[in-house]
């Protein structure tokens, strides 16, 4: 599976990428907001793995981003799912019941503010809407995550539920775009 925008490549992890994951995931400044700590290289290409096993399971899952004009890893942004009663996601446990599909972003921090998160997103979004038919995509962001925020605000998503009752150690919201909750 494969997504191209105006200046980027979005396609399945692979492990060629771990160098770029481990420079972003092991940043404290990028996983900030994302509930765990810095990743170590190991933990890292176990996160490669467990993002692949997400597209065999599911269909669906994060991409990684890389940049057209030098190949760079950027990140990576694309799909999660959740369940709707424990807010527990698919790359950590075997979901059952009612499941909620995130669109979510994740970059290095030196490719923030240039507008490659919204582009990413929306080829995501237009995917998800057109080609596999979904009617509704959901983003859980904690409220002081304004960059986040503004993203899921750029591709048509609002606030629809505050303070989600998921195993977070924060506040954690739910932006959605699309017909009513799956459950
Ligand atoms: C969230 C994230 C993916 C955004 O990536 P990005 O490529 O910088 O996003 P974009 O450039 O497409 O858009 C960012 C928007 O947020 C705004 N923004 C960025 N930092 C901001 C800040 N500190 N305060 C207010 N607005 C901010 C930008 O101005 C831009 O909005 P605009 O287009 O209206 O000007 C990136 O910051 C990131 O990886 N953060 C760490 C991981 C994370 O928090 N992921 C989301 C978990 S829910």
């Amino acid at each position: 599976m494969r997504l191209e925008t105006q200046r980027l490549q979005l396609r399945l992890p692979e492990m060629a990428d771990l160098d770029g994951y481990a420079a972003t995931l092991g940043d404290p400044e990028v996983v900030r907001s994302l509930g765990f700590g810095p990743r170590t290289p190991e933990q890292t290409a176990d996160a490669i793995e467990r993002m692949l096993r997400h597209w065999d399971r599911h269909g669906v899952g994060l991409f990684s981003v890389v940049r057209k004009n030098d190949d760079r890893l950027l990140g990576r942004v694309g799909f999660l799912l959740w369940d709707s009663d424990s807010w527990r996601n698919a790359l950590n446990h075997e979901l059952q019941g009612p499941l909620e599909t995130e669109i979510g972003w994740t970059l290095g921090s030196a490719f923030w503010n240039q507008g490659y998160a919204t582009e990413a997103a929306f080829a995501c979004r237009d995917w998800a809407l057109g080609e596999l038919g979904l009617t509704r995509l959901v983003s859980l962001i904690a409220p002081e995550n304004t960059a986040s925020i503004r993203v899921a605000r750029k591709i048509g998503e609002a606030l629809e539920r505050e303070h989600l009752p998921g195993p977070f150690d924060r506040r954690i919201d739910l932006y959605a775009l699309g017909n009513g909750p799956a459950r």
